[in-house]
């Protein structure tokens, strides 16, 4: 049983896309951190809702000085306070950070009812008053696997949801499982859409491989009227090490020189060897992967509009 509750009218917070998969290290942090950074680099704002209590996208990803473990994000569905991201991580985005103390919000959710709090509205209102008073143009919510009781209130708030999956079979479970959890969630009322799969960590030049998972990825979408993206992010091992090494993006690592052993700019103990040579062919699969989905909201929040 879950505790989500249903409000007497269905509301979404408006351009606010859930990445999300059952299952873990299919991408889901890469791919919010990527995008994120890719957006506000062009100018628009952007909020990252890190709602994992492992934190990799506040930490690893996207390097937050200073943050509160999910506190501000674990108080607010509990009591409803205001969310405080930290901010200017980078130029335009904002982060409510993740990590441990998320746990307790897990708990939290399930007994919601129990304890007469009803966190998903909680999270709707103050999701809402701060996208009004950071003038965000996109917000972007890194979910954890497994944590049923979270992600059903997560689809219960979101308007959008991306389904990153691996190509193998373990992996497209989780988006099966997902993809269940998204069927539940819009029968009692939840307005969200699935924008789209992504396959991630995949070998461009598998090219039938890659055509026999989109199918299996098409399977899932039967139905729907949903495509899978186009653009697919590949697998660079070197470059994601490099990535959560140095706390930046694909992109961000083109022009980037790590620090010299001892230079104080660069902190004494932080990491001095990167291991990619090339970023470009991962970085202009997130670029094209990011206007996709950009395409893809502006649309469907027309549509959205219109009806
Ligand atoms: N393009 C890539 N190719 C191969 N591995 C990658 C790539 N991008 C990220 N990774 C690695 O894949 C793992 C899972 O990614 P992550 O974004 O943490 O997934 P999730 O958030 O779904 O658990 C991490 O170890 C990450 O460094
Ligand atoms: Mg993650």
């Amino acid at each position: 049983m879950t505790s989500t509750r249903l409000l007497p009218v269905p509301r979404a917070v408006r351009r606010t896309i859930l990445v999300a998969n059952q299952k873990g290290g299919v991408g889901k942090s890469s791919i919010v951190a990527a995008i994120a950074v890719a957006v506000a680099k062009r100018g628009k704002r952007v909020l990252v809702v890190d709602a994992d209590q492992q934190g990799n996208c506040t930490i690893r990803d996207l390097g937050v000085n200073g943050s509160d473990e999910g506190r501000s994000l674990a108080m607010t569905l509990q009591y409803g306070s205001a969310l405080e991201p930290v901010l200017d991580v980078r130029e335009g985005l904002d982060v409510v950070c993740g990590g441990k103390l998320l746990a307790m919000a897990g708990t939290v959710v399930s007994n919601a009812e129990q304890h007469g709090i009803d966190p998903r509205h909680n999270l709707l209102t103050a999701l809402e008053a701060l996208i009004e008073s950071g003038r965000y143009d996109l917000v972007l919510i890194d979910s954890g696997p497994g944590d049923r009781g979270v992600l059903d209130l997560l689809l219960q708030v979101v308007s959008w949801l991306v389904v990153p999956t691996k190509e193998d079979d373990g992996s497209i479970d989780g988006a099966e499982l997902l993809a269940r959890r998204y069927l539940w969630a819009r029968k009692n009322g939840a307005l969200v859409e699935l924008m789209g799969m992504i396959l991630f960590d995949c070998n461009p030049r598998a090219v039938r491989r890659n055509e026999d998972t989109l199918g299996k990825i098409m399977d899932l979408l039967d139905g729907t009227g949903i495509q899978p993206f186009r653009n697919f992010i590949r697998q660079d091992k070197a470059t994601a090490l490099d990535a959560r090494a140095f706390h930046l993006t694909p992109e961000e690592l083109i022009n980037f020189t790590p620090p010299k052993a001892g230079d104080s700019a660069g902190g004494e103990d932080g990491p001095t060897k990167r291991w990619s040579r090339d970023t470009e062919p991962l970085a202009s699969d997130y670029q094209a992967l990011t206007k996709e989905i950009l395409v893809r909201l502006a649309t469907g929040e027309r549509t959205k509009e219109a009806v």
